[in-house]
């Protein structure tokens, strides 16, 4: 198995990526989590079916006492209701502050276990179960956790840093094919904003990162290591980590103008296509380079653009959470593997992107 150790500011943790890791979780939760006795395993209805009865195995044979709370898939409940359930299932199962919740689905599953656990009894362990790509190498990792209000995505949440993400290569055979290349949003976004090697090895694979399960975990890693190197010098997105907001801003307005009904990752590779032809025409990218970004998107079956307006993307950036006062952070990539943060206010994004 591969480890990638995070030391975040508030935390330090492993992520251990490999087949079959989840043959490793009644151990190290028995590690972990000393004097605990339940576990909360949080999960949604596409996922508890395949995994949820290995998983409890695990911790039962660890010898603790499993209840489970299962919403159902998307990321339309990913809101407070579900949270309130999770916090009430623990309470009536007696759950003290060494007992620990179990995250296991994709990226909304992951993002609201870690969040029930940062606010019950102000504060109990959470490990990480991811099960799709996205959220193995990016949502799961980095201790951003939250929910979805009406206003936006992610609106309300915390900063809580897992004891430990075991991701399980083998979980990934079961997602459907289209949601495997939502998680590429994300992958690409890595290799464009900080890792050349990583951009080289998914344009080599021409594709195709799925059908041979060595590359797809060394990918997997390089990911992780990508995520944990921006957490560990920035934990709390003062800084270099706003970098992974690549794509993000409009992104976030295309996919909640969707009423959330478009993939998170396909709304971002759409915001990142937008904002790489915005900077190719204020010369801050060479076109080739761009060219280059939109083909490894196209390679991967993800979308390049929008219909989406100057007037409609602005608007909406404005709402966004990762506004500071009257500035915005627009991520730019300036060339392949190099990412700047640029402040701009309203009329100059405009300006950007209307050019
Ligand atoms: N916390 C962070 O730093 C961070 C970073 C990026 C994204 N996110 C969040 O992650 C979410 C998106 O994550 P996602 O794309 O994983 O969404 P998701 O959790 O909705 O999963 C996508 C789909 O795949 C299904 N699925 C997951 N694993 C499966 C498996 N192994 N087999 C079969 N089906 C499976 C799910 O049921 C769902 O239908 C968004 O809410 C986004 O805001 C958080
Ligand atoms: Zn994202």
């Amino acid at each position: 198995m591969r480890k990638v150790r995070v030391n975040a500011a508030s935390k330090s943790y492993d992520v251990l990526i490999g087949r079959n890791a989840v043959e490793a979780l009644g151990q190290e939760a028995k590690a972990l989590c000393p004097g605990a006795l339940k576990a909360l395993i949080v999960s949604e209805t596409n996922v508890a079916p395949l995994f949820m009865d290995a998983v409890k195995a695990q911790l039962e044979g660890a010898g603790f006492e499993v209840v489970s709370y299962v919403f159902e898939a998307g990321e339309q409940n990913k809101n407070i209701n579900e949270i309130a359930g999770m916090w009430n299932k623990m309470a009536e199962a007696g759950f003290t502050r060494t007992d620990f919740v179990v995250g296991l689905g994709g990226g909304v599953t992951t993002d609201m276990a870690g969040f029930a656990a940062s606010t019950f009894l102000r504060g109990i362990k959470v490990i990480q179960l991811p099960t799709s790509l996205l959220a193995m190498v990016d949502a799961s990792v980095g201790g951003k956790t939250g929910i979805d209000i009406p206003m936006g995505k992610n609106q309300v949440g915390a900063f809580w840093q897992p004891a430990l993400v075991l991701e399980d290569i083998s979980f990934l055979k079961t997602l459907p094919a289209e949601v495997f290349t939502e998680g590429m949003g994300e992958v690409t976004k890595h290799a464009f904003i900080m890792d050349p090697a990583l951009f080289d090895k998914l344009e080599k694979a021409n594709g195709d990162i799925r059908s041979d399960e060595d590359l797809l975990e060394e990918i997997i890693f390089m990911n992780v290591s990508d995520k944990a190197g921006v957490v560990n010098e920035d934990e709390t997105d003062n800084g270099r980590r706003q970098t992974l907001n690549y794509g993000h801003t409009i992104g976030h307005v295309i996919e909640r103008d969707s009423g959330f009904t478009k993939p998170h990752g396909i709304c971002v590779a759409k915001g990142m296509g937008i904002i790489m032809d915005a900077s190719v025409r204020n010369g801050l990218l060479d076109a080739k380079e761009a060219e280059r970004m939109k083909d490894l998107l196209k390679l991967y079956k993800l979308p390049v653009s929008d219909e989406i307006t100057p007037e409609e993307a602005v608007t909406g950036a404005m709402n966004d959470k990762k506004k500071r006062g009257d500035t915005l952070s627009v991520i730019l990539v300036d060339k392949i593997g190099s990412a700047v943060i640029k402040k701009m206010t309203k009329e100059e994004f405009l300006e950007f992107l209307s050019l």
